[in-house]
């Protein structure tokens, strides 16, 4: 069983990922208003995975006989000066849920949680999938985002992310 201190961390989590599930959305709606449909789709599927995160840590507090706590979701900015700011944005984001992973892996660690620790495993290996998405996103916009073509073609490779809804074994 987890420390209360570990489940209190675990619901943090929880909040974090809705909270960034709610971040992309606000740029997913931001691209929809600039016509963008590539970068509006990538965003989307971005906000529903960090949906899928925020209940995967759902489950394994339930799973550990824990309660749930939702915290409140802070709103979002909407407005951007541009589309490399926002993909600056949601890299930076990124780093900032890896810290908050690294520091929860660090506790269960501490704490001599095994099970904890098997199951942010997981995220570990996410986050470092997340952040070089995040980052690559961010190089193709630098590298082509200044005219209207390059952002055209970049839009057109965007859109054909598609979700893939979690895996039912992976529980
Ligand atoms: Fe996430
Ligand atoms: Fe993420």
């Amino acid at each position: 069983m987890a420390s209360e201190k570990m489940l209190q961390a675990l619901n943090e989590q929880i909040q974090k990922e809705f909270s960034s599930s709610y971040i992309y959305m606000a740029m997913e709606a931001w691209f929809a208003e600039k016509n963008l449909d590539g970068f509006s789709n990538y965003f989307r599927i971005q906000a529903m995975e960090e949906k899928d995160h925020a209940y995967k840590i759902f489950d394994y507090v339930n799973k550990l006989g824990g309660k749930v706590t939702l915290e409140a979701i802070p709103k979002p900015k909407s407005d951007y000066s541009n589309v490399e700011e926002v993909v600056e944005e949601a890299l930076a984001h990124e780093e900032f849920i890896t810290a908050s992973i690294n520091s929860l892996m660090d506790m269960a660690v501490n704490e001599k949680d095994h099970a904890t620790v098997s199951f942010l495993n997981w995220f570990i290996d996410e986050q470092m999938e997340e952040e070089e998405n995040a980052q690559k996103v961010l190089n193709y916009v630098k590298m082509l985002g200044g005219d209207s073509r390059g952002l055209f073609m970049i839009d057109m490779e965007l859109g054909k992310r598609k979700y893939t809804p979690p895996a039912a074994s992976a529980e």
